[in-house]
């Protein structure tokens, strides 16, 4: 890509850090807005932090005003699901409303490029597997639908105001910067991945499995991991083909492989060498048996390629940056 200047909100997370770190690698200038309510500034391992909301629009027109970005990242959300279904005005204003403040910010500067975090979370419990983009979306939280709105709004503000805009529909994100510089540190933790390497650990619990009658091979639920540098490499791609000069639209985001959370343990005991502490209970409410990503839209229009599908790889770049915590 072109060398400019680019704004990443919520660059001080996990997914938003391993994008800075991509655009640093290609020598790109990046200015990172994060109000530091999960992130963390020593996540990020170059450019400019402005700590700030990215909902306050004075603040929006003094940056747009300021600095002439190429493009616009936007990974800032409230990202737990179960918490939305306790308390959806959050959920509705943080992701939703919030984002409509940055959509009417663009309109009112210049027309940048918007690539936004979505999730697979739009789709709700599937009708068919792998998921591809045609799938019906009718999401069962108010986190899915917080996002959804976002998409509807991206397509209305293209069509009245030509906002470029690419959502892209993560599956699972796991993974570590390969040199365990950065990686995942959520706090509540809701993720397989980390929670299976902290219970080794003992930094948190024994695992809970939530369910082992699924209609699943060995019973508990099927998800699609996907290597956070590989999502990286799909912004980048995504960003580059909006200033190319290519259709706004909507991508998935997974591997394509689906591993149930028996197959994530196993696979965690071959990396770490060490047993996982895990009792089996009941059900949660909502959870789909199996949710596996058909990606080949992205790979035929953006050229992405995840480099990092193996699950052997993606555990032992977490474990790294597990044990380089201590
Ligand atoms: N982690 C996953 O598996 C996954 C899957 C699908 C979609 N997503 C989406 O990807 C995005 C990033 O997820 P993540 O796991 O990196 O989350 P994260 O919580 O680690 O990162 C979000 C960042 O946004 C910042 N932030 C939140 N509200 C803000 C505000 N009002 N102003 C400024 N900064 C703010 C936080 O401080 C944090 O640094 C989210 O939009 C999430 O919904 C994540």
């Amino acid at each position: 890509m072109k060398q400019a200047k680019f704004l990443v909100i919520g660059g001080a997370g996990y997914i938003g850090s391993h994008l800075v770190k991509a655009l640093l690698a290609q020598q790109q200038q990046v200015i990172i807005v994060d109000n530091l309510s999960a992130g963390k500034a020593s996540a990020i391992l170059g450019g400019e932090l402005i700590t700030h909301d990215f909902e306050d629009r004075a603040f929006l027109d003094q940056l747009f005003k300021q600095h002439h970005f190429a493009g616009v990242f936007h990974f800032a959300s409230q990202i737990v699901v179960s918490e939305s279904v306790k308390n959806p005005g959050k959920y509705y204003r943080a992701n939703t409303s919030a984002t409509l403040t940055l959509l009417e910010a663009l309109r009112d500067h210049q027309h940048i490029p918007l690539v936004f975090s979505s999730t697979a979370a739009v789709y709700g419990e599937p009708l068919y597997t792998p998921i591809n983009e045609q799938h019906p979306t009718n999401a069962v939280n108010p986190y899915g639908r917080s996002k959804l709105m976002v998409e509807q709004m991206l397509a209305d503000f293209a069509n009245a105001h030509a906002q470029k805009y690419i959502a892209l529909r993560y599956f699972n994100a796991a993974g570590a910067d390969p040199l365990a510089r950065i990686g995942e540190q959520h706090e509540p933790e809701t993720h397989l991945i980390p929670l299976v390497l902290q219970a080794i650990t003992g930094k948190r619990p024994p695992l809970q499995i939530f369910g082992e009658d699924y209609d699943t091979p060995d019973g508990t639920c099927i998800r699609d991991y996907i290597h956070v540098d590989d999502l990286a490499s799909a912004h980048v791609l995504a960003m580059h083909h909006l200033i190319n000069g290519g259709e706004s639209g909507i991508f998935n985001l997974g591997n394509g492989l689906g591993y149930s959370v028996n197959d994530v343990i196993q696979t965690a005991i071959a990396v770490t060498g060490q047993d996982v502490p895990r009792s089996y209970v009941a059900r949660r409410a909502g959870d789909p048996a199996r949710l596996v990503a058909d990606a080949n839209l992205a790979k035929k229009v953006l050229g992405w390629q995840p480099k990092f599908s193996d699950l052997s790889i993606i555990i032992e770049h977490a474990w790294a940056w597990e044990k380089a915590q201590k």
